[in-house]
């Protein structure tokens, strides 16, 4: 059975990727290495983290000595780690190069050195840019505009040039916005959900019109698992859902959902460079034998019942730190 090394494995995505490998693969091992920044949390990996297999290395991607003896030991790496939020990029990009691009650099490093099966490099749809027209194909030309999308592109082709010059068996992912469990309450969906359970506002930035391709995190976690195995290395593989909303409808399911006042929602001032809207081509991974399976409105619906029944998990983490940044990050008018 292999062995993966998952990196940020406390965060969002990584927790339910690991969830999702323990209940495909009984029997597999899996290693988290994880920094625990802010977004890190032991309490996303409640229950699996007894099992047998699971093996949790609290550190630094960008740390050679760290990371090499664990991608020795490791069949698979799958690198989740980075920092993820835009917003926290416009603020201080500092972290995002270090993390996304240097991190990256070592973790490839390291499996040049020691060989690997598989290594997984998870990039993003914000990698492209903006469209108003048509919807990325993964041959498109990459037109980053945060700093977040431009390390996470830095990292991408970095990752590629490992394929191109070392022959090394490395695969890309794009994927589009995710929503589910365990999701820090900074990203549009926990925000607006917690918030609204507490009677908070919903901070609309611009005019609300700038469109996202939700995707349910299962329905990515799925879709990793089938390039793992059936995809071939050296090629970039976008994962959508079809699913492109604006902010406000998103918003409306929210409140509708909840049954909470429309006077909660605020308008304040735009995102810098805010992109407009991503959209995804994504008859490649098709052609692997991967759709989603969950229909937007059903997982929306299962999200928003997750944090309404998972208080214990967001009133935590809404404390401390997390007001620090909030007060200094935008005010909204009474
Ligand atoms: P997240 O912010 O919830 O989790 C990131 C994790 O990485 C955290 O546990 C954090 O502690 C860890 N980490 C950060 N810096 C580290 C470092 N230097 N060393 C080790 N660990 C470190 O992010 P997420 O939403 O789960 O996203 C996971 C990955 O998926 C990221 O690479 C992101 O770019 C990509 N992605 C996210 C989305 C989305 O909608 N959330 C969509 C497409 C791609
Ligand atoms: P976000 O969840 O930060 O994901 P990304 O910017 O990486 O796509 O934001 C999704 C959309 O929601 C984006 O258009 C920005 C918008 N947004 C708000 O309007 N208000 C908010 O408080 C947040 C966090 C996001």
């Amino acid at each position: 059975m292999q062995t993966f090394l998952i990196t940020g494995g406390a965060g969002f995505i990584g927790s339910n990727f690991i969830r999702y490998l323990f209940k495909k693969y009984e029997h597999c091992k899996i290693i988290n290495l994880d920094k625990l920044t802010y977004a890190g949390n032991p309490d996303n990996l409640k229950g699996v983290d007894a099992h047998p297999g699971y093996r949790f290395v609290k550190g630094d991607i960008c740390a050679e000595k760290i990371v090499e003896p664990l991608v020795q030991e490791a069949d698979v790496v799958i690198n989740f780690a980075a920092e993820s939020h835009v917003d926290r990029s416009i603020g201080k990009p500092d972290d995002f190069i270090r993390t996304d691009v240097f991190g990256t650099f070592v973790l490839l490093e390291a499996a040049r050195k020691f060989g690997i099966e598989k290594f997984i490099q998870i990039s993003t749809d914000e990698v492209y840019g903006s469209t108003l027209g048509e919807s990325f194909r993964e041959t498109d030309p990459l037109m980053p505009s945060s700093p977040y999308s431009a390390s996470k592109a830095g990292a991408d082709r970095l990752a590629f040039s490992y394929f191109v010059t070392y022959d090394m068996p490395v695969l890309i992912t794009r994927c589009s916005n995710n929503f589910g469990p365990y999701q820090y309450p900074e990203k549009l969906i926990p925000l607006f959900v917690t918030n609204a359970l507490e009677n908070n506002k919903l901070p609309i930035y611009g005019d609300g019109k700038n469109i996202r391709d939700w995707i349910y995190v299962e329905d990515h976690c799925r879709a990793i698992d089938v390039v793992l195995r059936k995809g071939s290395n050296g090629e970039v593989y976008n994962i959508g859902a079809g699913n492109e909303k604006n902010n406000l409808e998103i918003t409306r399911f929210i409140l509708d959902k909840l049954g909470k006042p429309d006077k909660l929602m605020t308008y304040v001032p735009d995102r810098l460079g805010h992109d407009r809207r991503y959209s995804l081509d994504w008859d490649k991974i098709k052609r692997l034998g991967w759709q989603p399976q969950h229909s937007f409105a059903d997982a929306m619906t299962r999200t928003i019942d997750w944090y309404q029944n998972n208080r214990w998990w967001w009133e935590e983490i809404k404390s401390g730190e997390y007001l620090e940044y909030y007060k200094n990050h935008y005010t909204i008018e009474e």
